[in-house]
C-alpha cells in the first residue's frame, strides 16, 4: 500500500466546503478592497528564496525542498526549489513583469494568490510540510502606514464573516536596515557570554543573523532569549515615528492589538512593520493563523526598482481548523444534494433520467443512484446522502406528471409538478 509522504495529506470532500468558505469569503474580501489574483510557479530557482527570504533564516538554512534539475546538453542542471512561501515569488513576478511601468505616481499594485507551498518542518498537528497559503502583496512608491490598517481591517472583517472571534493581533517593528544593524551588535554582545548555553542552531544564527535567535523554538533557548535587549528599544526615529502613526490608525479603527517587541517573523526581509494573527479555538501549539509585514527593500534585493511593500499570508489549513463547530456543521450540511430521486420500477426509473436532467438544468443539486431498489432501501440512501427532500416516482406519478415530494426534515409530503418543484427549489 503506497500512502502520502509524511507531512503531507489528503484533503477529502468532507472537508471541501469549509475549505471552500475560506476561499469564498477571502476572494469577496480582496474583491471588495481591490486586489487582483496572480498565480506564480510552485517551483522557483533556488536563489530567489536563499537571497529574498535570508540565507540565515530557518526556512532557507533548514526547510527547503531544493533539488538539482536534470542537466541538459549545453549547461548544467540548475538548482531549483518548491516554494517555501509566495512574497518573493510575487516581487519576482512584479519586477519580471515591469507591473510598476503602467502605474501613475501613487498607485499601489493590489495582488493576492491562494496555493500550496513546501517547507520540511516537523510535522505535527497545524503544521504540514506541504501547506496551504492564502496572501496578499501591496506594493509601490508609498509606504504610508495607512495602507497596513487598511489591510489589517480586511484581515479583521474575513476574520468576522468566517465568525472566527477568538484571536489576538500582535505588532511590533523590526525598524531599518540601516539601524537594525548597531542594535544585532548591542544583542550579540548580550549573547555572547550565553553563547555556551544555546542549542547548535543558535550558534549558527548568532553568526550569521542574531535576530534570528528570537525564532529558536527550543525551550532552554527560550528561557535566555526573553531576557535578550529588544529591536524596539533601539529603533530610528522615521521607524518609530512610522511605529506610532501604524498604531494611531488602527486606534482610529477600533482594531485592538498588542505590541510584542520580541515578535521579529521568521523571513528578513522584514522592515518597520511586522504583524501576526494568533488564534486560540481547535488550534493547539502551532496557532499563528497569519503573519505579515512590511518589506521595502526586497524589490532591490532581487534586482528590481525601488518599491515599497506590505502584506501578510494565512496558513489555509489553520484557518480551516479555526472554524468555530457550529460553522462547520452548517457548511457540511449545505453541501448535501436538494434532491435525492427515488424511483420504483422499470418506467420510472428511465423517466427519472430526464428528470433529474431537468432539475439539474434549472439549478437544482439532484442525487440518483441508478440501482433499481425497494422503497426502504432507496429512503435510507436519501437519508444517508443527507438529501434536503427525496422526489419519490412510481408508475402513477410518470402517468400523471405529479411527483411525491418528501421532506427529509420534516417528514412532510407533496404532490408536485415539476415546475411547481423548480420553483419550490429555487
Ligand atoms: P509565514 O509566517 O512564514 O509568512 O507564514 C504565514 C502563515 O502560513 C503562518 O502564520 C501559518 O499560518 C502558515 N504556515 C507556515 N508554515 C506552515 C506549515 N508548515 N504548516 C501549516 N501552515 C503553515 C510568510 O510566508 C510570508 N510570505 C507572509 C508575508 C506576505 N509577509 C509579507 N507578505
Amino acid at each position: 500500500m503506497i500512502q502520502t509522504v509524511r507531512g503531507t495529506r489528503d484533503i477529502l470532500p468532507g472537508d471541501m466546503p469549509l475549505w471552500h468558505r475560506v476561499e469564498d469569503v477571502a476572494r469577496e474580501a480582496f474583491r471588495r478592497y481591490g486586489f487582483h489574483e496572480i498565480r506564480t510557479p510552485i517551483f522557483e530557482k533556488t536563489e530567489l528564496f536563499a537571497r529574498g527570504v535570508g540565507e540565515a533564516t530557518d526556512i532557507v538554512h533548514k526547510e527547503m525542498y531544493t533539488f538539482v534539475d536534470r542537466a541538459r546538453a549545453d549547461s548544467e542542471g540548475e538548482s531549483l526549489t518548491l516554494r517555501p512561501e509566495n512574497t518573493a515569488s510575487v516581487v519576482r513576478a512584479y519586477i519580471q513583469h515591469k507591473i510598476f511601468a503602467d502605474k501613475s505616481p501613487g498607485e499601489l499594485t493590489k495582488l493576492y494568490y491562494i496555493g500550496p507551498m513546501f517547507r520540511r518542518e516537523r510535522p505535527q498537528a497545524g503544521r504540514y510540510r506541504q501547506f496551504y497559503q492564502i496572501g496578499v502583496e501591496v506594493m509601490g512608491s508609498s509606504d504610508d502606514p495607512a495602507i497596513e490598517a487598511e489591510v489589517i481591517e480586511m484581515l479583521d472583517w474575513f476574520l468576522k464573516e468566517l465568525k472566527i472571534t477568538n484571536t489576538t493581533l500582535l505588532i511590533n517593528s523590526v525598524g531599518e536596515p540601516a539601524s537594525r544593524a548597531a542594535y544585532l551588535e548591542t544583542l550579540r554582545e548580550a549573547i555572547r557570554p550565553k553563547l555556551d548555553q544555546l542549542c547548535a542552531d543558535c550558534h549558527h544564527r548568532f553568526e550569521t543573523n542574531a535576530l534570528r535567535v528570537f525564532d529558536c523554538k527550543v525551550e532552554s533557548c527560550q528561557a535566555i532569549v526573553k531576557d535578550l535587549p529588544v529591536i524596539t528599544d533601539s529603533l530610528d526615529e522615521a521607524s518609530r515615528a512610522h511605529f506610532e502613526q501604524f498604531k494611531a490608525h488602527l486606534d482610529a479603527r477600533g482594531i485592538a492589538y498588542t505590541i510584542n517587541p520580541r515578535m521579529v517573523r521568521g523571513l528578513d526581509y522584514y522592515t518597520r512593520t511586522a504583524f501576526e494573527i494568533i488564534g486560540h479555538d481547535g488550534l493547539g501549539a502551532q496557532n499563528t493563523v497569519v503573519g505579515g509585514g512590511r518589506y521595502d527593500g526586497l524589490s532591490e534585493t532581487l534586482g528590481g526598482p525601488p518599491t515599497k511593500g506590505f502584506g501578510f499570508a494565512f496558513g489555509l489549513d489553520r484557518m480551516v481548523m479555526s472554524l468555530p463547530d457550529g460553522e462547520v456543521e452548517g457548511l457540511r450540511a449545505a453541501d448535501a444534494p436538494d434532491v435525492f430521486i427515488v424511483f420504483l420500477g422499470e418506467a420510472a426509473r428511465q423517466h427519472s433520467f430526464n428528470l433529474a436532467r431537468d432539475l439539474r438544468q434549472a439549478g437544482v443539486a439532484v442525487a440518483i443512484e441508478f440501482e433499481d431498489r425497494k422503497m426502504k432501501k432507496a429512503m435510507a440512501a436519501a437519508a444517508k446522502a443527507k438529501a434536503r427532500y427525496a422526489l419519490i416516482i412510481g408508475d402513477n406519478e410518470v402517468a400523471t406528471g405529479k411527483y411525491g415530494l418528501k421532506n427529509l426534515q420534516t417528514g412532510e409530503q407533496e404532490s408536485l409538478s415539476l415546475e411547481e418543484i423548480i420553483s419550490k427549489l429555487n
